[in-house]
């Protein structure tokens, strides 16, 4: 009979056992069974269902197990079980807990089959009658790691219509394939397919084939797979095949206990924006309140409409070390690092710096400096324990007499055809972007601490003249951060 105990045992002894470097072969991080039995939970009642049950890259089989646990209760008609499984290591333990879930349905009369296929997923059921829509739920955890672009995983997923990099997203788009429509899936994975361009056509795979009508974001990035020290921010989401697509359940806890789940529900509308080409996933972790969904609505600008670009920093300082001086001389211009940030403003030089205030203005380095202008700047990099993930700066050249600058790559510029802004649609642009609004909006479809170039496009902006208005509000001094939000949230300058 089932043990969920004795599984999360076998389980733990043979991931202590493993190698890290196996482990990272096969991208092995196996499901706690508190973990497990959330994701069977989330299916729809298996009651009098004659259940087709895939699990790919199942493991130990703990998915498959939480769900025959399930069916069980809830009373199902049937349940036929398909295990994928690579590593040989795991197939004794995966059968074992097979047999366990075949006893269990037995008692409770209900009719279990199982098979396990020991070959490659993405091979094996990348094309052929393997990918026929067989199964009527899918629970996967996927193993993480990228595809080659030459590789054979590649092609053959090339040849099943799917084009991903990443072998969890391979699964995914590859189980759903071989759901029958109005099959369920639940899988837990990184939550990094929700935005960037690299993960866009299978987001969009997913849309166009199924209704997303669930995701629960573990908000610590160590949270799901503590004992396997798991760096990545894991997400757990159900889809339904070919599903009308309705309100969105998003769900948070801190942690794999899952005891202080939260959870609302949201159109559709505010997880995927309409007019967003990019299809990000934004995971508002609070409802929505009136002025962010009225903000939402109005700051609908992309970058580009601005007439605007945003670039990292392109000094890569390391490289420049000997044009680098600690003192201005003759032919040095102002570099600009995020220690340069104060209160709004670019604050330089800084006389207590472990780094250089200055970078020599010669033919080596002048490609990577920017004409002298009005910049907005952002920090790319922030700590998880920061309030905020936006920390911007305005770049005055007037509190700087130089004819060029350069910024460091742990910077984000805002740049007008790589040349500087206009005063106010600069500073305006950095009010905005210290805004709580903008910041809550990014956190929204990143769960990352980094803010790249990628995703300040990706985010909406309001007008250029709405900007311009704000930044003419203020001229040495940033707004509190008070004033900001009153500014950004009504609206009004
Ligand atoms: C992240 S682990 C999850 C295991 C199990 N589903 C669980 O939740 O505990 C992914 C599993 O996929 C297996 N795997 C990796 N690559 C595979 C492939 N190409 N085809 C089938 N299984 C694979 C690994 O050996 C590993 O057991």
């Amino acid at each position: 009979m089932l043990s969920f105990q004795a599984l999360d045992e076998r389980r733990s002894e043979i991931a202590r056992a493993t190698p890290a470097e196996r482990k990272s072969h096969f991208g092995q991080f196996m499901t706690p069974s508190g973990i497990a039995l959330h994701m069977a939970s989330l299916f729809s009642s298996f009651r009098g269902k004659r259940v087709r049950l895939l699990d790919a890259g199942a493991g130990i089989g703990s998915l498959t197990a939480a769900v025959v646990a399930r069916a069980v209760e809830d009373g199902a008609r049937s349940i036929e079980s398909e295990s994928w499984e690579l590593d040989a290591r795991l197939l004794e333990p995966l059968r074992q807990t097979l047999g366990e879930c075949a006893a269990s349905a037995r008692a409770a009369d209900i009719k279990f089959g199982s098979a396990v296929e020991t070959e490659d997923f993405v091979l094996g059921s990348g094309a052929g009658s393997a990918a026929a829509p067989t199964c009527s739920h899918a629970i996967l955890n996927p193993p993480y790691k990228k595809i080659r672009s030459d590789s054979a995983h590649r092609s053959s997923l090339r040849k099943a219509g799917i084009e991903t990099g990443n072998l969890y997203s391979a699964f995914v788009a590859l189980a759903l394939k071989r759901l029958e429509h109005g099959g369920e899936l639940v899988a837990i994975t990184p939550r990094s397919f929700c935005n960037g361009g690299y993960f866009r056509p299978f987001r969009e795979f997913l849309l166009s084939t199924s209704a997303l009508r669930r995701v629960h974001v573990f908000e610590s990035r160590t949270a799901a797979f503590k004992a396997d020290e798991v760096l990545q921010e894991n997400v757990i989401f159900r889809l339904v095949k070919g599903g009308v697509q309705g309100q969105v359940a998003v769900s948070v806890s801190r942690d794999a206990s899952l005891c202080d789940l939260r959870e609302h529900w949201m159109p559709f509308e505010e997880v995927v924006l309409p007019h967003d080409r990019e299809s990000l996933f934004h995971l508002a972790t609070e409802q929505l309140d009136d002025a962010a969904r009225k903000g939402m609505q109005e700051y609908r600008f992309g970058l580009s409409e601005l007439g605007l670009s945003v670039s990292t920093g392109p000094v890569v300082d390391f490289r420049h070390r000997k044009h680098l001086r600690e003192r201005r001389s003759t032919g040095c211009v102002p570099m600009v690092y995020p220690h340069h940030f104060k209160h709004g403003f670019v604050c330089h030089p800084k006389a207590d710096a472990k780094k250089p205030n200055f970078i020599e203005n010669n033919p080596d380095t002048r490609r990577w400096l920017l004409p002298t202008g009005h910049y907005a700047l952002l920090r790319r990099l922030s700590s998880k324990e920061e309030a905020r993930r936006l920390i911007p700066a305005v770049y005055d050249p007037a509190t700087i007499n130089a004819p060029l600058v350069g910024f460091d790559n742990h910077t984000n510029v805002f740049h007008e055809g790589k040349c500087g802004l206009p005063a106010t649609l600069a500073r305006g642009l950095a009010l905005y972007l210290a805004s709580s609004f903008a910041d809550r909006w990014l956190r929204r479809f990143s769960g990352h601490t980094q803010v790249n170039a990628g995703d300040l496009r990706a985010l909406c902006y309001p007008s250029r003249a709405m900007l311009s208005a704000w930044g003419e509000t203020f001229a040495n001094t940033f707004p509190s951060q008070g004033e900001v939000d009153r500014i950004v949230d009504g609206r009004g300058a």
